[in-house]
């Protein structure tokens, strides 16, 4: 599988705030490469049998943390794949340390306005239900870009079309 003239030889890792299309953009972006696409989340609610909101409310944001790091080790087994993370997980040292050694970061981002309207269009996340979203991914943006800046890739996704990002990043991962 190559990328332009460069073999992608390791799996693919979306990582970014919440609402900037991690899980949108790296199924259009699997699809490009024809890879298959994982959504950390979603393996998260398959393995635990529960909604990510619920896991948080049942048994808080360290117990979800924990099942996040674990999955995210299983997902990078070495088979090339495109992975949507969630927006904490590249936080947490350890997840982090795995993604930088064994797989293709790619830190997408977007102005806080952006991202605060898509998250409100939906009520699943438990960090912003019930909060000012604005508010809370300008905090969460002061302590995180710092990490997320450690990804080799950094792809700024705006308002514009999906498939202008997945052009972004193709040409990013060519390079
Ligand atoms: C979180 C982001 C969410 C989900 C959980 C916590 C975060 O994923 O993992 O609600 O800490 O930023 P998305 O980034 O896909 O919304």
């Amino acid at each position: 599988m190559t990328a332009g003239k460069t073999p992608i030889d390791k799996p693919i890792v979306l990582v970014g705030l919440m609402g900037v299309g991690k899980s949108t953009i790296g199924r259009r972006l699997a699809n490009r490469l024809g890879l298959p696409f994982v959504d950390s989340d979603d393996e998260i609610e398959a393995a635990a049998g529960m909604q990510v909101g619920e896991l948080f409310e049942n048994y808080g944001e360290d117990y979800f943390r924990d099942g996040e790091r674990r999955v995210i080790a299983r997902l990078i087994d070495g088979s090339v794949k495109v992975i949507a993370t969630g927006g904490g997980a590249f936080v947490n040292d350890e997840t982090r340390s795995l993604i930088l050694k064994d797989a293709m970061a790619i830190w997408l981002d977007a102005d806080i306005d952006v991202l605060a309207e898509r998250v409100s269009r939906r009520d699943t996340r438990p960090l912003v239900r019930d909060t000012d979203p604005k508010m809370v991914l300008s905090e969460l943006a002061a302590k995180r870009n710092q990490y997320y800046a450690q990804a080799p890739i950094h792809v700024q996704s705006g308002e514009g079309a999906h498939e202008d990002t997945v052009d972004r990043i193709m040409e990013a991962l060519a390079q």
